[in-house]
């Protein structure tokens, strides 16, 4: 089955030409001037549109046990969901549990995804019991295809790792090749806030961002740095949300060292005024790090463009408002963190290159392009060239569309951007030469996506 892609602008990390893409079977067969394949069993009109390799979103949490509930979306709609909005790889996070084996982890959580996803996906590992089984583990998780481990300097008593425990998973990741992925908020510190907080009656959303200042993850950012420092570890520092953090990564990157992080787009697009929402409202946007103070908004935009945040990810963790959200009604450090948004990313970033804050090309290279090469997934994913897998959007630039829970494919009732109108819309997807959404409609299959063993970071090689 061959299908030819026409008359679009291919965009690629290095800049966009006017060519046609023809797919074979799985991959990308020929990438051409226009006209040069003349026919295919199937053909996509795509003048006037973009033609983009599908996007990557690193960072997901489907079905996440996390704050007494699980996230909301199933690996089933969560990977639907991400293919309506162009996304076609998904990286997620089995989370070990303390007392838990990482490779059972893993094993539990290929059960859960194994036939149930409509685009393909990898996986990271959450450590939360650092012990001499889990850091030999970690061996063999990096032999499955499973080599960057997310640890956390937030949520003491759940995820929280010592600084002893971090210099230890560390020295492993070092001797191995691997990723520390680091949450890195001053959990302990926080705590303490959070606790004179509610004693003192100040229990609404707003105070979740109040009591997690930017010090506190400028500070463990800081630290994470220093500690990936002593012991030669590469670091990529997951949901970076403030100037404070940024300013720490730059230094780092600025002297060398193998610093990496990501930026998600409620932290681009959202603030501390939507936590501060009325009637409980502002549960809806409580995640970790929170969102912060407008005036970050700016720094993250030009750390996007000096490349000291290379990724943009979502940290899709959706938590209806009904009966989950409202946990926390009364006490703000009940309400599960994190926000909805794998299906809306590429949508978001788009705005990004209306406004002028980033290049067509740049937008392929945070949403795409180097999440694969940072996760070793390049260049089968991430670029539009022969021999890739034919994972492609077609985007057009001028549709415009509003963005509602009433029309969005995500498992929540609540978007975090309700009634926004947005430039630009997917057109169609196709995943692995499959096409899975087109002409408004979705064609895929829960079964279609793939496990992605993955090969180490290549920009560590
Ligand atoms: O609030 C968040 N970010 N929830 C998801 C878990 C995490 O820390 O990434
Ligand atoms: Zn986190
Ligand atoms: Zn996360």
């Amino acid at each position: 089955m061959r299908t030819l892609i026409r008359n679009g602008t291919v965009v690629n990390a290095n800049g966009a030409v006017a060519a046609d893409v023809l797919v074979d079977g799985e991959t990308i067969a020929a990438v051409t001037a226009p006209g040069v394949f003349p026919e295919a069993d199937s053909i996509i009109e795509a003048a006037g549109k973009y033609v983009l390799p599908g996007g990557i979103d690193a960072h997901t949490h489907m079905e996440m046990p996390f704050g007494g509930t699980f996230s909301a979306d199933t690996f089933a709609t969560g990977t639907t969901a991400a293919a309506w909005g162009g996304t076609t790889t998904i990286i997620d996070f089995a989370v070990q549990a303390k007392g838990t084996s990482l490779l059972a982890t893993l094993d539990k959580w290929h059960e859960k995804a194994d036939g149930n996803c409509a685009v393909d996906y990898g996986f990271h590992m959450i450590i939360s019991d650092v012990n001499d089984t889990s850091l030999k583990e970690m061996e063999s998780c990096i032999d499955a295809g499973v080599n960057s481990f997310k640890m956390f300097m937030a949520y003491p008593g759940v995820f929280y790792a010592t600084d002893g425990e971090i210099l230890l998973a560390m020295q492993k990741a070092t001797e191995t090749g691997s990723m520390i992925m680091m949450h890195a908020e001053n959990g302990i510190a926080i705590d303490q806030l959070v606790a004179q907080a509610i004693a003192s009656g100040r229990t609404d959303p707003v105070h979740h961002g109040i009591t997690r200042p930017p010090e506190l993850e400028g500070e463990a950012t800081s630290r994470a740095i220093q500690l990936a420092k002593v012991t030669g570890a590469p670091l990529y520092i997951v949901h970076l949300s403030s100037r404070h953090a940024l300013t720490a990564v730059a230094e780092a990157r600025d002297t060398g060292q193998n610093v990496f992080a990501e930026t998600c787009p409620q932290y681009l697009f959202l603030s501390l005024d939507d936590l501060a929402r009325p009637d409980f409202e502002g549960s809806k946007f409580v995640c970790s790090p929170p969102l912060r103070p407008k005036d970050h908004q700016s720094d993250l935009w030009r750390g996007l463009r000096t490349n000291d945040l290379c990724v943009v990810s979502t940290d899709h963790c959706p938590f209806c408002f009904k009966d989950q959200k409202e946990l926390g009604r009364g006490d703000f450090s009940k309400i599960p963190n994190g926000m909805p948004g794998v299906e809306h990313r590429m949508d978001l970033l788009h705005q990004g290159v209306v406004r002028g804050e980033i290049t067509l090309a740049r937008w392929v290279e945070i949403s795409s392009a180097t999440p694969a090469r940072m996760f070793g997934l390049y260049p089968r994913k991430g670029v539009i060239t022969a021999g890739a897998d034919a994972d492609i959007v077609v985007y057009d630039p001028a549709a415009t569309q509003t963005l509602s829970a009433a029309t969005h494919h995500m498992n929540v009732d609540y978007s975090a951007y309700e009634g926004w109108e947005l430039t630009g819309r997917v057109d169609a997807v196709l995943s692995r030469g499959s096409v899975v959404v087109s002409g408004g409609e979705f064609h895929g299959r829960e079964s279609h996506g793939k496990f992605l063993a993955r090969e180490l970071s290549q920009y560590l090689n």
